[in-house]
Order: structure tokens, then C-alpha cells, then sequence
């Protein structure tokens, strides 16, 4: 169903994006691209690979540099808001990049607590409690704490870089190709447990994808990013009726073997 001005007009974007144009030398990868992300929902931001789906991701968190357009996130401008209140938005986001989602050379707790080491000054005992709370929240067990990443199976993994993302409590999560290189059932256990953090925390997640399974089962919203800009965003009941070409068939090739897909690692998972 398409959505109607009055609609969002009662949701607060948490994060929106106008305007805005990236490029690397000659090359523009993002032209006067426009994107909201709402309150409590789960976006999945799609596209063809190459696309710029990390670089937009990477530009709103200031990674890197914008040639125009304005980024408000949680309310605020960052371009007009003061060190002291840029550091304080910075620690109501968590990120889990897509490659090197850990420091190998630190254990999981030790991951889990460079962003509470960096923002917080808490004594020792007060951050192991904290760490593995975040370790038990994203379904591990309390000893994979003193494990090193190499000692890891690949869903661990990124279980570990979600408990390091959620470290100090955020409003607003990135997550840049979640369960890419994961099998259906551990992909399948990864989204239960990002619709689980948004329906019991209120978490508001940006989730990089290339998993139909995942637009599927937990994203709320879909954006797609095309010709350098959003080309369309809402449910995924728009999705299937966008006339773009790439968009068609993403979603209508794709769609009958999905959905059994989804189904078959939902149900083996419960079993
Ligand atoms: N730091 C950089 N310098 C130059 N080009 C870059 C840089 N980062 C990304 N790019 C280019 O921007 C385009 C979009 O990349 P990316 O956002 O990683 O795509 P994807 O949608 O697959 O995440 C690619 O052509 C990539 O080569
Ligand atoms: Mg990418």
C-alpha cells in the first residue's frame, strides 16, 4: 500500500537524509539522495552491488565526506551541533561494519567493551557485568566472553559484533550485510533475534542487504538504491509493485523461492 503524507507525518524519523551527493574524484557514487529511517522500525536498504549502499551508510556516520546535502539523526544536525553533543549522539548509534567485525587480537568481552572504554568511565567490574549482559541479549553463551574471534563459528561472530554495536544501549543500529556468508538457519536465527531487539528494546535498525530471506521475515521498510539515489522506499508490498527494472526482478524472480526458503530454515529452526 503506498503510504500517504498524513502517515508519515506521525512516525519521527531518527534519521534523515536530504539532498545528499558523495563522490571519489570523477566518479559520483550518491546524487541528491533522500532516505527517512522511522522510530522502532527495521529498514533494509537494498541495491546492486557496487551501488553505494556502504559508502551512504559510512557518510552518515562521517566516515566519509559529503559534497552537499544535510544528515539529521536522532533530531539533531550534525553539522551544527557542538563536539560535545556530537559525541553524545555518537553513542546512541551502534555499527556493525561488514568486514572486520572484530579486533582479533581481543576476546569478545574485550570487543564488547572498546565502545564503553572509549565513552563511559566505568570501573572494571560495572563493564564485564555490562558485556555479558550484551553477550546473553544476542544469544551467546556468558563463556564465549573470554573467546578470541578465531575461536568463533562465523555466526558467532557476528553475534559478537551485534553485543559490541549494542554496547551502550543505542537508539539507532547499522548493520552493513548482517548475514552475508551465513547458512539459511544461522541467517534465519540472526533476523529472529534483530526483530527481537526491536520489539523488546524499541531499536530503530538500518540493515545493509543482499538476504531476500531477511526482507521477508523481519524488515519492516525497504529502500532500494539505484542510479545513485533511493529509487523507492516503503513496504515490501511497493516492492512488488515498482515498475523498475532492477527492482522486478529482484523481487518478483526471486520471490516463489524465497518465501519456502524462509519457511523451511524458520521451521527447522524451531524444531
Ligand atoms: N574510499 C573510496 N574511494 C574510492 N571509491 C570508493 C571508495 N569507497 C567506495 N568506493 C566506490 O564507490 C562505489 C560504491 O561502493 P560501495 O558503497 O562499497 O558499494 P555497495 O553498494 O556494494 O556497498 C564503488 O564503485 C566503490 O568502488
Ligand atoms: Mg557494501
Amino acid at each position: 500500500m503506498a503510504e500517504t503524507g498524513h502517515d508519515k507525518a506521525e512516525r519521527e524519523a531518527v534519521l534523515s537524509v536530504r539532498g545528499l551527493t558523495v563522490g571519489f574524484g570523477d566518479k559520483l557514487v550518491l546524487d541528491n539522495l533522500d532516505l527517512d529511517v522511522y522510530r522502532g522500525e527495521v529498514l533494509g536498504f537494498i541495491g546492486p552491488s557496487g551501488a553505494g549502499k556502504s559508502v551512504l551508510m559510512r557518510t552518515v556516520l562521517r566516515l566519509l565526506q559529503r559534497r552537499s546535502g544535510t544528515i539529521r539523526i536522532l533530531g539533531a544536525d550534525y553539522d551544527s551541533v557542538s563536539d560535545a553533543e556530537r559525541a553524545a549522539l555518537d553513542t546512541r548509534l551502534g555499527v556493525l561494519f561488514q568486514h572486520g567485525a572484530l579486533f582479533s587480537a581481543l576476546t569478545v568481552k574485550e570487543n564488547i567493551q572498546l565502545p564503553m572504554r572509549e565513552y563511559l568511565k566505568l570501573p572494571q567490574s560495572l563493564m564485564d557485568e555490562l558485556a555479558y549482559l550484551k553477550i546473553q541479549m544476542v544469544g551467546l553463551n556468558p563463556d564465549a566472553g573470554d573467546k578470541y574471534p578465531s575461536e568463533l563459528s562465523g555466526g558467532m561472530i557476528k553475534r559478537a559484533g551485534l553485543a559490541r554495536a549494542l554496547a551502550l544501549d543505542p537508539d539507532l543500529v547499522f548493520l552493513d550485510e548482517p548475514t552475508s556468508g551465513l547458512d539459511p538457519i544461522g541467517a534465519a536465527e540472526f533476523d529472529d533475534l534483530i526483530a527481537r531487539l526491536r520489539d523488546t528494546l524499541g531499536l530503530t535498525v538500518y540493515m545493509v542487504t543482499h538476504d531476500l530471506d531477511s526482507l521477508f521475515s523481519v524488515c519492516d521498510r525497504i529502500a532500494v538504491l539505484g542510479q545513485k539515489r533511493v529509487l523507492v522506499e516503503g513496504p515490501l508490498t511497493d516492492m512488488l509493485e515498482c515498475d523498475d527494472d532492477w527492482v522486478k526482478s529482484y523481487f518478483r524472480g526471486k520471490r516463489a523461492r524465497a518465501i519456502p526458503k524462509q519457511e523451511q530454515a524458520r521451521n527447522l529452526h524451531r524444531d
